[in-house]
């Protein structure tokens, strides 16, 4: 894995030079488009913003419309565009590992939308090849995936099948995968979507492929598998020597890569990623005024959103944004030793910044005080801890000095 770190001054330029060559507004013919720069009244120039790249590309307002790694894409905006293309394929090829060019995909406005995506492409996939009705198609996942698995399946009327996790270790309980695929099978499932999590978002928990996979072939000939890296896609790959939920392994085909968790880039910079001959299945070939055609679920979309991504990375470079992770992997491992010394039972996956304490150990008000995040807030099991960024050494001293003298109290 490797893409260069660049100084402010030539991330800077790159991103000025990507706007010179879109379209301007201000200063060309432009009649037909449907779209223009920010509000003038409300977002007026000032001169700071023309010396700001992310801010001069978000009032000059491009379309990223479409996928520009499939085709040529809109030509409006071909500058920014470019640059999105650069970041989608160091997102692909040096972060998960594709074969050079083999990634179509698109900054989508967040991991929802890219996982319905996903679930989309592999839906049409079967009925196009299979003549398959949606009623035959199922999608499984483990009962620690995100939810928009469900809401994916709602929209696309294909069947979830959830699986059941140990209590201690969320690891996928592979008895119950196996009868809950007989059971499918049973009602007439024929073709499979496999939902498997890069970092689940209340445990950080991984699932394992390979065990997985090894089930699902006792039962259907015909499956994808789908990965959701929205919250562990930036740290997990950075942090483990070898990742099994990579395209490197050749089940996997498409991936989910969130910007605006851990990559904290602004809201809307979900990535949705697949290997090449796939995403053609979502092409609407009604979109016919779109250069290009459109291939995602969104429609018109933030060229300034994609290019806060491509600066962010360009601003630490492989090395440095490893360097950044293993900062948070370290916080995160010492309040894993304080806890182990005070004998507290948690969740932690030792590549990820995720620490997930049983219920029963905290107070009501250490989760108000520190908002931690329930599992389920109607019946709390679990309360997450995640260290981003923001979660300096002091704030978790306090928190450990008040959870020390919480459970002082206790005994
Ligand atoms: C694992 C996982 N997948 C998907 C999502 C959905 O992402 P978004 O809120 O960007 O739509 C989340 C959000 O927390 C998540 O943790």
């Amino acid at each position: 894995m490797h893409w260069p770190k660049l100084s402010k001054e030539d991330i800077t330029t790159k991103v000025f030079d990507a706007l010179h060559d879109n379209l301007n507004y201000s200063t060309e013919s432009i009649l037909g488009l449907p779209g223009t720069y920010l509000d003038k009244e409300q977002f007026y120039d000032s001169p700071f913003i023309k010396e700001a790249a992310f801010l001069s590309v978000m009032m000059n307002n491009p379309n990223h419309i479409g996928c520009h790694t499939h085709s040529e894409g809109e030509m409006y905006f071909a500058g920014t565009q470019k640059i999105e293309i650069e970041l989608l394929r160091i997102c692909a090829e040096e972060i998960l590992g594709a074969q050079k060019g083999d990634f179509d995909g698109y900054v989508a406005p967040g991991g929802t939308e890219a996982n319905i995506q996903a679930q989309w492409m592999y839906r049409n996939y079967f009925v196009a090849h299979y003549n398959a009705n949606t009623s035959e198609i199922g999608v499984v996942f483990s009962e620690d995936a995100h939810y928009s698995v469900y809401k994916g399946a709602n929209l696309l009327n294909i069947k979830p099948i959830t699986v059941k996790v140990n209590h201690n270790d969320r690891a996928v309980d592979l008895k119950d995968l196996e009868s809950q695929l007989a059971k499918a099978k049973e009602n007439g499932i024929k073709y499979l979507i496999i939902h498997l999590s890069m970092g689940t978002t209340i445990f950080g928990s991984v699932d394992e492929p390979k065990s997985f996979l090894e089930v699902v072939k006792n039962h259907f000939q015909h499956y994808f598998v789908h990965v959701d890296a929205a919250f562990g896609g930036f740290i997990y790959p950075f942090s483990v020597e070898e990742n099994e939920l990579s395209f490197l392994n050749p089940e996997i085909s498409s991936v989910t890569i969130d910007a605006h968790k851990m990559l904290q880039a602004p809201y809307g910079t979900g990535i949705f990623l697949c290997r090449k001959g796939l995403i053609e299945n979502v092409q609407t070939p009604e979109a016919a005024y779109v250069y290009g055609s459109d291939f995602t679920l969104c429609g018109s979309r933030s060229g300034a959103n994609a290019v806060s991504i491509w600066m962010i990375l360009m601003t630490y470079g492989s090395e440095g944004w490893k360097q950044e992770i293993q900062h948070l992997l370290n916080r995160t491992s010492y309040i894993c030793e304080e806890l182990n010394a005070l004998n507290v039972k948690y969740f932690r996956n030792p590549a990820m910044n995720i620490v997930t304490i049983e219920a029963e150990y905290l107070s009501k008000d250490l989760v108000k005080k520190y908002f931690l995040v329930a599992d389920n807030y109607q019946n709390p099991k679990w309360y997450k801890i995640v260290v981003m960024d923001h979660v300096k050494n002091n704030l978790i001293e306090n928190f450990l000095h008040d959870f020390k003298e919480y459970r002082k109290v206790l005994n």
